[in-house]
This record gives structure tokens, C-alpha cells and sequence, in this order.
């Protein structure tokens, strides 16, 4: 299924029940949500006390992306708060497979992310276990970055692994994600695309995210 994931880092805080209701409004079905430590990437966000806030006022399914040093011991506490989806970043998991089973034995589907520089072949031994794999097409940290274009590249090599494996993982991209880049990115394989600026600096955030739906399940239809 391809999906427009919103993401939550560019919305206005202090307005996020509403914020919500137009990207939901507008026909998504999963939030992206990014918790950031201030030491894993250069700027810190949001925790479980808001997780647990917007479980009450959406039926979203939540993909909370932690950008944490070390997400192990935070795991549960972030799916008792409402996330149904969690990812990890492999450059702070020296214990991956354990950490991907943490999340997994928790309750929620488990995701693997990949930082720019960080190779698709670093996940040979986890595919099999993953829910979804997320590349990075910035470097984490803010919203509103340029797109990396080597991250098609990437795509691309995970969607060759999940063919000849024959696995069913989701790819998911995120950052610099926009209606310009949408067909290239679903063309090169990927399934999930979070975008924040994109919908939440538009005027109209629910036209922008069934726009942006649209666009991508288009370009999926050419996908062979
Ligand atoms: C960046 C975050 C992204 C961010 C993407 O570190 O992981 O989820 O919100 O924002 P845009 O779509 O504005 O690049
Ligand atoms: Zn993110």
C-alpha cells in the first residue's frame, strides 16, 4: 500500500489536535512522529506525554522515529503511549536484531532506519525481521532539508533485496519529500513517503495530502 505519512515536526505545536484532523481529513492513514535526544541529531522534540496526547484525538497509526542514542530502554514506554509503529536508527544499534525484537514482542511493527551515509547492506541480516525500512534522504534533524537524490539508489537496492528474498518489508523515505519528487520515489520502490514542510507549510494541508496521495498511488500504478 502506498501512503502519505504527515509529519508532525512541521506542524504548529500549539495547535496539534487540528493539525491532525486535516491531514486526516485529507486521506492519511499513519503520523509520522520524530522524537530527537538533542545528542543523536542536533535538536531535540517530542516525548511519550505527547504521544499519549494525540493517541486520544486520532485513529491514526502512529510511526514514531526515534533519533535517540539509545531508544532500548524507551521502547515500551513510547508503545504503552500509543505508537503502533517504531524505528530505530541502525547507526546507534550495536544490538539490532535484539532491539528490532524489543519492539516487535512489545506489540508494535518494528523499522529500521538508515542515516544518508549508512549502507543498505549494514541490514543484510535484519530484513527478515523488519516491518519497514526507512532511508533517510537528509541528514535527521529538521524539517524542510533538500532531498539526498542517492536515496532512490537505496530504494532501489532494498526493493531488489525484498524481490529476490522474496520478503514483504515497506520502504519508507523521508525528508525533502515533495509533489516534485513523489513519482521518482514511488517509481524507484518505495512504498511509505513522510512529508512535513510539504503539508504542513501549505495552505491547505488536507488538498496537499490528497494531492500528494494521489500523485503516489498513480506512479505506483506504472510500477511493475
Ligand atoms: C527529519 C525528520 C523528518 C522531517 C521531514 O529529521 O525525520 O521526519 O519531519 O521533514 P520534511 O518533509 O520537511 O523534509
Ligand atoms: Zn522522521
Amino acid at each position: 500500500m502506498i501512503e502519505i505519512l504527515p509529519s508532525i515536526l512541521s506542524a504548529d505545536f500549539a495547535r496539534l489536535g487540528e493539525e491532525i484532523a486535516k491531514v486526516e481529513q485529507g486521506g492519511a492513514t499513519m503520523l509520522h512522529v520524530d522524537v530527537m535526544d538533542g545528542h543523536f541529531v542536533p535538536n531535540m522534540t517530542v516525548g511519550p506525554p505527547v504521544v499519549k496526547s494525540i493517541r486520544k484525538v486520532t485513529r491514526l497509526a502512529l510511526d514514531v522515529h526515534l533519533m535517540i542514542t539509545n531508544p532500548d530502554p524507551f521502547i515500551p514506554v513510547f508503545i504503552e503511549s500509543g505508537a503502533d509503529l517504531v524505528s530505530v536508527h541502525q547507526e546507534v544499534c550495536p544490538h539490532l536484531d535484539r532491539t528490532l525484537h524489543t519492539i516487535l514482542d512489545a506489540g508494535a511493527r518494528a523499522g529500521v532506519v538508515l542515516n544518508p551515509s549508512t549502507p543498505v547492506s549494514t541490514l543484510d541480516d535484519v530484513l527478515d525481521i523488519v516491518d519497514f525500512v526507512l532511508i533517510m534522504s537528509v541528514n535527521p534533524g529538521f524539517g524542510g532539508q533538500k532531498f539526498i537524490p542517492n536515496a532512490l539508489r537505496k530504494i532501489q537496492q532494498l526493493d531488489a533485496r525484498r524481490r529476490e528474498r522474496g520478503l514483504q518489508f515497506a520502504i519508507e523515505i523521508d525528508g525533502g519529500v515533495s509533489l516534485d519528487n513523489i513519482a521518482e520515489i514511488v517509481n524507484a520502490g518505495c512504498d511509505w513517503l513522510v512529508a512535513g514542510a510539504a503539508v504542513f507549510h501549505s495552505v491547505d494541508p488536507a488538498d496537499t495530502v490528497a494531492r500528494m496521495k494521489r500523485a503516489a498511488v498513480e506512479a505506483g500504478y506504472l510500477r511493475v
